[in-house]
């Protein structure tokens, strides 16, 4: 990727540029707990995005996508957004450094990744972190890595639509090999994890279903939760407990109460994973991820068919944990297994998948990985 990459850019636009990488992440547990102010569980992974980025002396970006075989070019004012969709997070990008002082020029760039689209795995954020992070060195900026994780998620804000929150461009920028992050998102503190189960192994199974984060169903999530907020008076649901909800349960209605049953609960659930981490109970973490994976089907209404029929599996072929991973509307399970369990589980997931949806899941074994880096 990075030599196609590499020589792509050499046969459009010359010698002399500069390499960076951003990966994709998981998340073990904390799944739409960050826009609650709540905590999130990530790790980055070894899939990303590749960038060769050289300053071409102008006041325009040239970028060529090796995956989509599409050129861009555009300005650096407002007014000058691109017309591709997939330029938007360039683009993006470069204004929200603007807007934090930092003397973005014209560059020329091309890109691919290897982060599957779709599969809620964050391409886009790793897409924004590469560029946040290049474009800061190369320009002279001083953002530190906190702002850096913020340019991306102002960019899918701004430029793309999606309200998120800001756990996948954290992940992405601060990612470290071997280590989960808990991210308590509120304080934005953190500590890393050293995450190594013995015995187990994490897998990513591919529904290669696809549903489009852009749009309402992720932002009307996130509005339900801030209305839920508002009636209790607090600024995030983080915090609220069971009690409080079902006292304005009357207030609000039956939809956004269970949205915010599924957070609060969630919440709760990331803390009580890092402490059994921390005693190798396996067993609860699997137990609380099958929890999430139900109640984001549930009450949060972000699973769908062939992810909730994926987690059925796991649990008939005895896998520890399984859930839906990232915003939802399709993409991935994660799942935690026993060693010993892992070639049957996989080999009878695939099957009972393409009998029943004429296709096999994807399986990506996970390894957990650095961050936003420039490669030498
Ligand atoms: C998407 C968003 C994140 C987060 C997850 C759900 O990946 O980008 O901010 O809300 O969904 O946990």
């Amino acid at each position: 990727m990075r030599a196609k990459t590499a020589a792509k850019f050499k046969e459009l636009f010359g010698d002399g540029a500069y390499m960076y990488t951003s990966p994709g992440r998981i998340n073990l547990i904390g799944e739409h707990t960050d826009y609650n102010g709540g905590f999130v569980f990530p790790g980055a992974v070894d899939k990303g995005i590749v960038a060769a980025i050289k300053p071409n002396g102008t006041d325009r970006v040239r970028a060529f996508a090796l995956d989509l075989n599409d050129s861009a070019e555009f300005g650096l004012r407002e007014e000058d957004k691109p017309a591709q969709s997939w330029a938007h997070y360039i683009f993006g990008v470069c204004r929200e450094m603007q807007k934090r002082g930092v003397d973005v020029k014209g560059f020329d760039t091309t890109f691919a990744g290897d982060v599957p689209l779709g599969a809620g795995m964050s391409s886009s954020a790793a897409l924004e972190s590469t560029y946040a992070f290049a474009l800061n060195e190369l320009f002279g900026g001083n953002i530190d890595k906190f702002e850096l994780a913020r340019v991306g998620q102002k960019t899918e804000h701004n430029y793309c639509g999606v309200n998120c929150g800001i756990m996948d461009q954290f992940a992405s920028v601060f990612g470290k090999e071997g280590c989960l992050m808990r991210l308590d998102c509120r304080s934005m503190e953190f500590e890393y994890f050293p995450f190594h189960p013995k015995g187990y192994k994490l897998v990513l199974l591919d529904s290669v279903v696809k549903h489009e984060l852009v749009g309402s169903p992720y932002n009307d999530r996130r509005a339900s939760c801030e209305r839920v907020a508002k009636v209790l008076g607090q600024e995030f649901l983080r915090g609220a407990t069971m009690e409080q909800l079902d006292a304005v349960k009357e207030q609000i209605s039956d939809e956004d109460y269970r949205r915010a049953r599924y957070v609060i609960g969630e919440e709760q659930r990331v803390l009580t994973v890092c402490d059994a981490l921390q005693r190798d109970d396996y067993e609860t973490v699997g137990k609380c991820m099958y929890q999430t994976h139900w109640g984001m089907s549930k009450d949060y209404e972000v699973s769908c068919e062939e992810l909730d029929f994926l987690a059925t599996v796991a649990e008939e072929c005895g896998v520890t944990g399984s859930r839906i991973m990232g915003g939802g509307f399709g993409g991935c399970t994660i799942n935690l297994v026993k060693d010993e369990l892992y070639d049957n589980f996989v080999a009878t997931a695939k099957r009972r998948f393409a009998e029943k949806y004429g296709h096999e899941p994807k399986v990506y074994p996970v390894v957990i990985s650095d961050g936003s880096r420039r490669l030498e």
